[in-house]
């Protein structure tokens, strides 16, 4: 696939750096800043409040102070291109004296204002199985210095039943609703008022939860919750500041029918109580969008010395099995940037229609089942939600519009990781698949929007969840790569390893850390990077890294040598059979680039049905290779394959699982196919839908949208 050229605006702009330039780009910073309430603090140069400590590790050498002129020079032209910029970012307010840090900025996915914040929540819910409903109260007490006149609660869907403001009926109201971001809950504060308490019930509506009936489970015993905050949905179950610039403590006490077992984002127990209650803990402050609350018939396995694993009794033995590197993967993270600061690291395994493949939920990642394939080769994925313990979790994206901080630093630091644990061959063959990715849904973004191709998004009116693109994930992560090979990995780490430190449990926007980063290189490697363009330009620059598999070479050879076969050759199955002595040490990711190159080397359907012959992939477990080979199927005119036993195993894969990274595209294929197949797919879909997690739903009720 042929690589984006650079934006010759980009190109353009950076043959235009001269000294004169930098100096009126900085006059230009000022002037835009000078109508700002200003107050000890507050940056003139990054457009943020920061507090004493923000600057402590910039250097301050005359080639960071050239670098800073030139991201300030290209912030400034880019407002006549309407690009977010560092001065576009409007900070409102910072509170000193607590301990929970709080950093303001124009959160277009939040009704709270900065008027008066929350610190700290007490929250008491009883979850009630058969309602499918959960009625809680949320006791916030407030934050910082100043409480204004009223304290705005997100919520949507939430039927608020009293509120009370000091121990007394509070005056409160709910605003304009809206579809995306729902109903602000204004309450009336007096002077002196220091504590907010909503009592509240969930509705049938709420999207964060899910409730899996016994009948799906493994157990078949007891129904199994579980929620899903990010980005916006933790109002739809708790009123709160729903945005990641609000961070907080929490404490909790959560009733269940007895027999369950409940767990938190937060201290967890690790047996069943005689009553079905539970108490939990958060000391750490986090934002809205990692409360997370989980039940079922679950239980519990130690790892190691802070890690451990819940599951359903029938499968927590695999997941032990599966995830038994957690403690070692726990301690190359911290060798490489600092230390862990969440206490435990545990994990829950989830039914499988958890639409993410996990979710990092402080001392509590959230993951799918489908990666317990037996021989831990999707671990990668605990890699990444451990390494959101620090790029998300620790340093936190200020808004939705910076969610590439939040997970293009987590995949560089997955990628870390996995090199540290399985070695850089293997480390090598994800990076391969993170370009492939990226390079796929390049080219039909390019096409359909290019401005989602961008790393600093502007979401405003848009749900974040749009966001959750490659882009983010695998732009991100290339940008990050190349940072690395430009100035070296010990250089690079020192950097990572202070950057962590310096922002630990504060919020982060694109062009603060621009600003970390212009301290870092020179003005020669800010400029060979071209970190403006990666930034802010659309497309993929053209000095992308290109990663190189030893591993997928040998596979790449494997996919030219059955395409070049013909599939009515008499000898071609064996003709193209590759020996057990080469495949025994395949993981699921040389099967995964084996399907894909015949997916792009445009493989018939003859070539498929040999393929198969020999390994196998329509009767495979490994939900992974599964998803990728009836993607790539579904594609074709399959009607060469066994039907019955095709279609038999599609429609099973597609009501039992509801990971959206695997039935997304599954159903996309099918929809790109005849009328036949497209009516087939709507027959699947009315079946499962109801099984799938709202998100799920969500995203394939506008994919079925499209195709009427
Ligand atoms: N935090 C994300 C999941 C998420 C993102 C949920 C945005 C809602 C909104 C999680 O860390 C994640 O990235 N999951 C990936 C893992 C993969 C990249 C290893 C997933 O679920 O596919
Ligand atoms: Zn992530």
């Amino acid at each position: 696939m042929p690589r984006t050229a650079a934006t010759p605006i980009a190109v353009a702009k950076e043959s235009m750096v001269t000294p004169g330039s930098i100096q009126s780009a900085t006059n230009t910073a000022k002037e835009l800043t000078t109508s700002r309430e200003r107050r000890p603090g507050f940056c003139l140069m990054c457009g943020i409040f920061t507090t004493r400590k923000v600057h402590k590790m910039k250097t301050t050498s005359a080639l960071s102070v050239v670098a800073l002129g030139v991201l300030l020079f290209f912030s400034s032209c880019q407002q006549s291109e309407t690009v977010p910029t560092a001065t576009s970012v409007e900070p409102e307010k910072i509170f000193g004296d607590t301990s929970v840090r709080v950093e303001l900025f124009n959160d277009p996915h939040s009704y709270s204002t900065t008027e008066s914040v929350v610190s700290r929540l007490y929250w008491e819910a009883d979850v009630d199985f058969e309602k499918q409903i959960i009625r809680a109260t949320a006791r916030w007490a407030l934050g910082g210095e100043s409480i204004g006149d009223s304290i705005v609660f997100d919520t949507k869907d939430l039927k608020i039943k009293q509120v009370n403001v000091s121990g007394l009926p509070a005056k409160w109201h709910l605003g304009k609703s809206d579809e995306l971001l729902g109903t602000p809950l204004v309450v009336m504060l007096e002077e002196g008022d220091k504590e907010v308490v909503i009592n509240y019930e969930t509705t049938e509506k709420a999207e964060a939860l899910q409730w899996y009936p016994a009948e799906l489970t493994q157990g078949k015993r007891m129904p199994f919750l579980f929620t899903q905050s990010q980005a916006i949905l933790a109002r739809t179950w708790v009123p709160c500041q729903d945005r990641p610039g609000v961070r907080f403590t929490y404490e909790a006490k959560v009733k269940v029918p007895k027999g369950m077992l409940a767990l938190m984002s937060a201290s967890n127990p690790t047996q069943k109580s005689d009553d079905g209650v539970y108490e939990f803990s958060m000391p750490q402050p986090i934002p809205s969008y990692l409360l997370a609350l989980g039940a079922g018939d679950l239980a519990f396995i130690e790892l190691g010395e802070r890690s451990g694993v819940y599951a359903e009794p029938e499968m927590v033995r695999n997941a032990a099995f599966e995830f038994s590197q957690t403690e070692d993967m726990i301690s190359r993270a911290e060798y490489l940037y600092g230390p862990y600061y969440w206490g435990r690291y545990d994990m829950l395994v989830l039914p499988p229609s958890f639409p993410f493949g996990g979710m990092e939920n402080p001392r509590l990642t959230f993951l799918t089942p489908t990666v317990i394939v037996g021989d831990m080769s999707l671990t990668s994925l605990i890699a990444h939600e451990l390494a959101h313990s620090w790029s998300g979790n620790l340093v936190t994206n200020a808004t939705w519009n910076d969610f590439w901080l939040n997970e293009g630093f987590t995949v560089y630091f997955e990628m870390r990781i996995m090199e540290a644990v399985y070695g850089p061959d293997f480390a090598d063959m994800l990076e391969a698949l993170s370009y492939d990715d990226l390079q796929r849904e390049l080219a039909v973004m390019l096409e359909e929007d290019p401005e989602a191709t961008i790393l600093k998004q502007d979401l405003e009116g848009k749900n974040p969840d749009d966001a959750v693109t490659a882009i983010a994930y695998d732009k991100g992560f290339h940008f990050l790569k190349l940072c690395e090979q430009t100035v070296g990995r010990e250089r690079w780490d020192a950097f990572l390893k202070a950057y962590f430190d310096t922002y630990k449990f504060q919020t982060m926007i694109t062009e603060s850390f621009l600003q970390e980063l212009a301290g870092l290189l020179t003005q020669e490697e800010w400029n060979k990077i071209g970190v403006n363009e990666w930034v802010y330009g659309k497309g993929l620059p053209t000095n992308c890294p290109f990663p190189a598999s030893n591993r997928f070479y040998i596979v790449d050879e494997a996919v030219k040598m059955l395409l070049g076969v013909s599939p009515e050759d008499p000898d071609a199955k064996s003709m193209v059979y590759l020996e057990q002595d080469i495949t025994i040490r395949w993981t699921t990711h040389e099967w995964l680039r084996y399907i894909r190159g015949l997916e792009a080397g445009g493989a018939t359907v003859g070539h498929y049905r040999l393929a198969d012959a020999n390994y196998g992939f329509t009767a495979s477990p490994n939900p992974e290779i599964v998803a990728a080979w009836y993607t790539a199927i579904l594609k074709t005119d399959f009607e060469g394959f066994d039907p019955q036993k095709y279609e038999e195993k599609v429609e099973s894969f597609l009501m039992s699982v509801g990971r959206r990274k695997f039935i997304v595209p599954m159903y996309a294929s099918m929809l790109e196919g005849d009328e036949k197949r497209q009516a087939w797919a709507k027959e699947i879909y009315a079946k499962a839908r109801p099984s799938y997690h709202p998100l799920s739903q969500s995203t394939l009720d506008q994919l079925f949208a499209e195709h009427e």
